[in-house]
């Protein structure tokens, strides 16, 4: 297939562009190169034939239309989001403007090409969204796709606003769309503000490991490749107009996650005095809003296209420790980066 991926320096775009390309893929990555870029994410298939990218703002309309134009995909993974809720407490215009504003210019840059190639059924919007939408759980029970909407951050609402865009127009012009819901990620290439790899970065500098209120809230964990796996199912054997939502049915409180990653590290990297990790965790105020629990019930994407997790949340945070200490050039290089390693979104 040929892709446009946008927002494929980040994270997670960066993932589905290697596999992607690895697959077989032509992939165009369309990305602003905002401070959560890393170019490096995909040094692997930068020199790749069947690789190209384009730095362009997915809310420039001119730019848009240019790269459907040119590169005539026939899907397109929209990925470019302003993605930190911490950052959107202290600053929700951009996720306003990026991720609803940039979605509405996309979509309509992409009616627009559909259109003009005569709306083929085979094309694809591909809208990558997240389980936050859905709100908070109580101890039990599951997000399906059939659960209310009920974002509670600016990074979710603004999320939630954008997958009904999506859908409003497949309803209303027919665009062929697919949308999936995800849960939190982890793995190589995350951008070290986020918790993960914030814990292993402050561990190894003998800094305070930080923990949000008393460490209870729940977040489901999926290995970041596992979900570019399913991401590249869903754009070629998802049904047109449907959602799914993806998860690892790995669900820990983020002290546990915070334990275990200083469990490994303890036996990857010990500390020069021999004392555990877990002696650096500390309590600190909790974000405002802070959603307690997030769970998936994936049974959809696993019935109907036969996915499923391929790494254990064991095997996924040791792998991903690994890389932290393999890659230090990578992740220092990023530290200079505005606002990483203070603290955001206290809501002050
Ligand atoms: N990280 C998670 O755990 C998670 C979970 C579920 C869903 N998601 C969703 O997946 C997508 C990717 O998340 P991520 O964690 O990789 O994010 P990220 O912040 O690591 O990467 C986002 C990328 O989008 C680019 N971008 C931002 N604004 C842009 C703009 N206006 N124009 C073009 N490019 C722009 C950035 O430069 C960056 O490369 C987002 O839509 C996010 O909502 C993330």
């Amino acid at each position: 297939m040929k892709l446009i991926v946008t927002g494929g320096a980040g994270f997670i775009g960066s993932a589905v562009v290697r596999r992607a390309v690895r697959d077989g893929h032509r992939v165009v990555n369309v990305d602003a190169l905002t401070y959560a870029a890393c170019l490096d994410n995909v040094a692997e298939v930068a020199d790749h034939p069947d690789y190209a990218f384009v730095e362009a703002d997915i809310r420039d309309r001119a730019a848009m239309d240019a790269v459907f134009a040119e590169h005539r995909p026939d899907a397109i993974m929209h990925l470019a989001a302003e993605s930190h809720v911490d950052r959107s407490i202290d600053g929700p215009g951009t996720f306003i403007d990026t991720n609803i504003g940039g979605t509405y210019t996309l979509l309509e840059a992409a009616r627009k090409y559909w259109t003009a190639q005569g709306r083929p059924d085979t094309f694809r919007f591909h809208h990558i969204s997240t389980d936050e939408v859905y709100g908070s759980l109580g101890p039990t029970g599951q997000f399906t796709e059939d659960t209310p909407y009920d974002p509670r951050s600016p990074y979710s609402a603004s999320k939630a606003a954008s997958d009904h865009l999506v859908r409003a127009w497949h309803h209303t012009y027919g665009l062929p769309v697919v949308l999936t819901n995800c849960s939190n990620n982890y793995g190589p290439f995350h951008f070290p503000e986020k918790l993960i790899p914030v814990t292993i970065i402050n561990a190894l500098a003998g800094k305070p490991l930080p923990i949000y209120g008393d460490g209870s809230n729940v977040r489901d964990w999926l290995y970041v490749e596992d979900h570019a796996e399913a991401l590249l199912l869903v754009v070629q054997k998802g049904q047109v107009g449907r959602s799914y939502n993806i998860g690892g049915e790995n669900e820990r409180t983020n002290l546990e996650l915070v334990q275990t990653l200083c469990a490994i590290l303890d036996e990857l990297r010990p500390r020069a005095d021999g004392r555990p990790y877990a002696e650096q965790i500390t309590f600190v105020a909790d974000r405002p809003g802070h959603d307690a629990r997030y769970a998936i019930d994936p049974s959809r994407i696993r019935a109907e296209l036969g996915w499923r997790p391929s790494v254990t949340v064991e095997e996924g945070l040791r792998r991903t420790v690994q890389w932290y200490l393999d890659n230090e050039p990578w992740w220092r290089a990023l530290q200079t980066r505005d606002g990483v390693g203070r603290r955001l979104g206290t809501g002050g």
